[in-house]
């Protein structure tokens, strides 16, 4: 049997393939908009969605995009399995194997989704772990691509403002492949990960970390964030408010920015923390398209990463 492609980072898959999946997902969107849900390319076969943090996003789109290509999806709380009461990953991993024929997973540490996939032989989909979100930025590339055209993903200046977390590392790794120009602002102590950094930043030279929010906004055509304590940070909430003062997304932030510049957060939203309310509604805001958007390019992912029977 051929060794399955897992979708775990950005760097799992080529600019071709990833500029293909873009292109898929577009496809797929517009045959959805004009009434056509269903495919069969996953036809009667099981797919294991397992987590093991909160969801309404992830869990809901995942299980709409594997019924609409004709599959099911089996959702499991990791908690409820017998892996949180140490049975070897080894061991979970090739008994899912025999069962379904992808598993989405959403789980603190990559190393255990990494070695979960290691045992596998089916795909295995990253939905989110401590360090990345490929999912996600795969939505809003889409995005991105569909407000500010397709050579966007090359050219368009984005900034990132706030917490390093596991969403602006995944923006790292996809500035690492598209070659688009990155500029971070983040508090001193929350850049993200230094060896994704200094990898992104020795794939494409206009990744670039600045000292302050409005200098990483200026002329820049994407501005996006994410909360500042991701899951498992939430007994930091206090000090972090504190940390991140002045990395708010705000009017003043935006009016930095290119004109028709396109604000994104992958949600959920602290409106009045991260960013404001009047940013989050306003017209430059893409929030509700870039949530849809994850549909879509899931789709597109299952249907390249499954092979059909
Ligand atoms: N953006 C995102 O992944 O949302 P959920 O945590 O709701 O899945
Ligand atoms: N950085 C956030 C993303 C949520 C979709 C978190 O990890 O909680």
């Amino acid at each position: 049997m051929p060794e399955p492609k897992h979708f775990i980072t950005f760097r799992d898959l080529s600019l071709q393939e990833l500029g293909s999946l873009i292109a898929r997902a577009a496809a797929l969107k517009a045959e959805r908009a004009a009434g056509n849900f269903r495919r069969d390319h996953l036809a009667g076969r099981p797919v294991a969605m397992l987590f093991s943090k909160n969801s309404t996003r992830t869990r809901v789109s995942f299980e709409c995009a594997i019924n609409e290509l004709g599959g099911h999806a089996i959702v499991i709380n990791l908690g409820d399995s017998q892996w949180t009461r140490g049975e070897p990953l080894s061991h979970t991993s090739r008994v899912m194997s025999r069962y379904v024929s992808g598993v989405v997973i959403r789980h603190t540490k990559e190393a255990e989704l990494v070695e979960l996939a290691r045992w596998s032989s089916v795909p295995v989909i990253n939905a989110l772990t401590d360090e990345r979100h490929p999912c996600q930025v795969l939505g809003d590339l889409l995005t991105v691509s569909e407000r500010l055209g397709p050579e966007a993903l090359r050219e368009a200046p984005v900034c990132w403002i706030g917490d390093g977390c596991n969403m602006a590392a995944t923006w790292l790794e996809a500035a690492a492949v598209f070659g688009f120009p990155l500029r971070l602002a983040c508090p001193e102590g929350y850049l993200p990960d230094a060896e994704i950094l200094r990898r992104a930043q020795a794939d494409n030279p206009r990744v670039k970390v600045c000292s302050a929010p409005a200098e990483a906004a200026e002329g820049a055509r994407v501005v996006t964030t994410d909360v500042f304590a991701s899951m498992g940070f939430e007994a930091e909430r206090d000090k972090r408010l504190k940390d991140f003062r002045g990395y708010q997304v705000n009017a003043g932030i935006m009016a930095k920015a290119a004109p028709g510049a396109v604000f994104l957060h992958c949600l959920p939203a602290h409106p009045g923390e991260e960013v404001t309310e009047e940013v989050i509604e306003s017209p430059a805001s893409a929030v509700w398209d870039e949530a849809e958007n994850r549909l879509h390019v899931q789709k597109a992912l299952l249907e390249y990463l499954i092979p059909a029977l």
